[in-house]
């Protein structure tokens, strides 16, 4: 790593974010700690912090490279990121593509259906709440964001979703749904923060009919499916080979 950390600012169940000597930058150190149902499960996975670092930052690198303005400034060694230092806004955004996970289990959609248009969903950030969904009006009551930082906020994350729908197909995964979190910069800026990994995406494998066998992210920890690092390590296999084609086709095209 070429830069030192500062003290430790924050420690969250899969990552340590640290202080630099830079007032607006941050280093933060992905974990392999895997939890699931508000850490009621909890388990280390050696690698994992690996795999969701490097696979984070092909992901920002992507975003940015789509004008999508992330926290990412550039990968520090294998399990380290250097960022942009944010006040990170307590929502989650969920998007959701094909509908699982908690939204079969609150409502009759049956599980594999279609979502169009993706559902945007947010949420309060607050283990000690359970991270609860929001009403429309008791996001208002918050106070957290004005409207206009809101549509902000959505149209930011359907672009996102957009563009990783794209990315993902090209490598033979379906984006299911996926979670973003954001934040302010120094300047007041939106900034698209936290990490965009297996832990915070479903991916369904394309290659794979059968319905366990598919899931490639933190759905096989939560299910009790294993193989949780094969996964992880298949798709940052596939990220890595379509970047390689990419690469060799702007050789080709140059040469
Ligand atoms: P859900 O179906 O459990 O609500 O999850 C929706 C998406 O959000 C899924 O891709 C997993 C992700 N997610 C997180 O990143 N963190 C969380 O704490 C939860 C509950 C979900
Ligand atoms: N991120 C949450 C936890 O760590 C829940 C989840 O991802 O299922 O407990």
């Amino acid at each position: 790593m070429e830069i030192k950390h500062g003290p430790l600012i924050y420690e969250g169940k899969a990552k340590r974010v640290y202080s630099t000597s830079s007032q607006d930058k941050v280093l933060i150190e992905y974990k392999d700690d895997a939890t699931a149902f508000n850490a009621l499960k909890h388990s280390v996975l050696s690698g994992k912090g690996l795999l969701n670092c490097q696979i984070s930052a092909h992901l920002f690198n992507f975003l940015h490279q789509n004008q999508v303005p992330t926290h990412f400034l550039s990968l520090q060694g294998e399990t380290w990121m250097l960022a942009q230092r944010i006040n990170v806004i307590p929502l989650e955004v969920v998007i959701r593509n094909v509908a699982t996970g908690s939204l079969c289990k609150q409502t009759p959609i049956p599980e594999g259906e279609p979502i169009n248009p993706p559902l945007l969903d947010i949420y309060y950030k607050d283990d000690d709440l359970g991270d609860p969904l929001l009403t429309d009006s008791r996001l208002k009551l918050l106070g957290l964001i004005t409207s206009e930082q809101r549509l902000e906020i959505e149209s930011l994350a359907r672009k996102v979703n957009e563009l990783m729908i794209g990315f993902f197909n090209k490598i033979d995964l379906t984006l299911i749904d996926f979670k973003l979190e954001m934040g302010f910069n120094n300047l007041g800026k939106i900034l698209v923060a936290d990490e965009i990994s297996p832990d915070t995406c479903r991916l369904w494998d394309n290659r794979s009919n059968d319905s366990n066998e598919r899931i490639l992210d933190k759905d096989r920890f939560r299910k009790d499916l294993g193989g949780v690092i094969d996964g992880y390590g298949e798709i940052l296999k596939r990220i890595q080979g379509g970047a390689d084609k990419a690469a060799n086709a702007v050789n080709l095209s140059e040469g």
